[in-house]
């Protein structure tokens, strides 16, 4: 057995092996309704038949102001919930632990029609009030308690990319004189306090480990970020980057070393994404420590099979088990 493939414990739950699904965006919600659909139901199923030890769902806005597009899911209303509920026990049938990612947009909303949010006031965002700030809190939340009512596996805060958490965490972007901007981690802070209550399972945090900014956070202040997460109660710094500036240059595993400073620094459990998609480089990342988990992208949407035809070149995967992993699957979805 190769490392990869061992499993993994993460806050109380186990994981089959140490290769994920990163979180991707569909932007499929054709009636702008944020209601998972047939597509949904369709893709989350067919890259879950891959066996990945675990699957992210892209980012799913808790309110009606965090979409990042008009066609982006939300977890907010009764026909969004139902709609997860089912995907979430189709994606169950075939044995992977399955994660919502919890977002908001922030001033990156590119809703028509919605008002955007965001920690400073500009043209045509709305610099948010002590109660708005309380009250995106306490949607965080409720989506947290939605989310475990759905019967996911486990959350995933969406802190990155530029998006609302972001936004207050960056000196790029908070410039408040109140005391989130005197302490630029206090949203941060609350959204996860409330999000590890309301949840009550394993939460995970998504954080640019660089802005690429001078005048941004430093990579060595976000590893304080993550450390801080930790000791609130998150289980999993899942390390990407950028958001405000330009990334300088992206080649293959161009974040990896992100990861492997943040393990060093916060002594948590971390996960890498970015440009990995050769099986050398994922066993590579695993058994030099480098991060404990790797997740694919765009490798697992242009070939959900990749883990099943890595295992059974290894040998771990007999010709009949890829027909059972077929036939139960598709025996449990009639
Ligand atoms: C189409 C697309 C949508 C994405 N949507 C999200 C998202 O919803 N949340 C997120 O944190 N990252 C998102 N990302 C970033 C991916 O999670 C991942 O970090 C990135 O694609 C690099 O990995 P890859 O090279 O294996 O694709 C998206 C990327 C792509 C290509």
């Amino acid at each position: 057995m190769i490392k990869t493939f061992e499993p993994l414990e993460i806050g109380g739950m186990s994981i089959k092996n140490r290769v994920g699904v990163a979180p991707m965006c569909t932007y499929l919600c054709e009636k702008k309704d944020g209601v998972a659909n047939d597509f949904h139901f369709m893709h989350y199923t067919n890259l879950a038949l891959g066996q990945p030890g675990l699957l992210i769902q892209e980012a799913t806005a808790i309110n009606e102001f965090g979409y990042i597009s008009d066609n982006c899911l939300g977890i907010f209303n009764p026909r969004q919930k139902e709609a997860l509920t089912h995907l979430v026990s189709l994606v169950h049938r075939f044995d992977t632990k399955f994660g919502i990612q919890l977002a908001h947009a922030g001033n990156k909303a590119k809703r028509s029609h919605t008002p955007k949010y965001g920690p400073m006031s500009m043209d045509d965002v709305i610099g948010m009030s002590h109660t708005d700030i309380e009250r995106f809190v306490q949607d965080f939340a409720n989506a947290a308690k939605a989310a475990r009512a759905c019967g996911y596996d486990f959350v995933e805060i969406h802190g990155a990319h530029g998006y609302l958490i972001n936004q207050f965490l960056s000196p790029l972007s908070n410039q408040r004189e109140d005391e989130y901007g005197q302490d630029r981690t206090l949203f941060l802070k609350k959204v996860v306090q409330a999000v590890v209550k309301a949840f009550e399972g394993p939460v995970f945090i998504r954080l640019s480990g660089d802005e690429y900014d001078p005048n941004g956070n430093s990579v060595e202040d976000i590893q304080k970020i993550g450390a801080l997460c930790l000791n609130l109660g998150v289980c999993l710094l899942n390390v990407s980057s950028g958001g405000f500036a330009n990334i300088p240059s992206i080649g293959p595993l161009y974040q990896v070393h992100l990861a492997d400073q943040m393990k060093k620094a916060t002594k948590g459990l971390v996960a890498t994404a970015g440009l990995i998609t050769e099986s050398e480089q994922i066993a590579n990342i695993i058994d030099t420590n480098q991060s404990d988990i790797v997740l694919l992208g765009r490798k697992f949407l242009q070939n959900p099979y990749f883990l099943l035809q890595w295992r059974y070149k290894l040998g771990l995967l007999e010709e009949k088990d890829v027909f059972i992993y077929m036939y139960r699957g598709l025996k449990s979805l009639k």
